[in-house]
């Protein structure tokens, strides 16, 4: 579906988080994310940041999983509450150095 609507992106899972950044045309985006929020497998999704970019982070992945083995929160700290208090420029820190990473290793799923 992402690769279609020229949409790319991370998402970032664990057991107790989902942080998703989608990225391409903004109108694509916004009927990604409107799909995304029609599916019930869902519980309050909200939006932390919305912006023009010049480049993509992710341009080479239609949708970059990582299984935050090495995400900034630990377990307690999203528990805590740490993503509800995050800023939107934590978040996005966050999804950088994600994409910095990736940019240097081998895809391991190209779209
Ligand atoms: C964690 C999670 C991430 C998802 N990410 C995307 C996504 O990036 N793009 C997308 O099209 N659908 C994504 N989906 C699926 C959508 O929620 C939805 O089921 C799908 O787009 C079909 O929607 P529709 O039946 O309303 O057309 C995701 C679902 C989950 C559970």
């Amino acid at each position: 579906m992402n690769a279609r609507a020229d949409v790319s992106g991370a998402l970032v899972c664990r057991q107790d988080v989902y942080l998703q950044l989608l990225e391409g045309p903004a109108d694509t985006v916004l009927e990604t994310y409107a799909r995304i929020r029609r599916d019930d497998r869902h519980t309050n999704p909200t939006i932390l940041t919305s912006r023009a970019v010049s480049a993509r982070l992710f341009g080479d992945w239609s949708m970059l999983h990582d299984p935050a083995t090495s995400w900034m929160w630990s377990p307690e700290e999203i528990a805590d509450g740490a993503l509800e208090r995050a800023s939107a420029t934590e978040a996005i820190a966050a999804f950088e150095a994600l994409g910095a990473k990736v940019a240097t290793s081998a895809p391991t799923c190209p779209r």
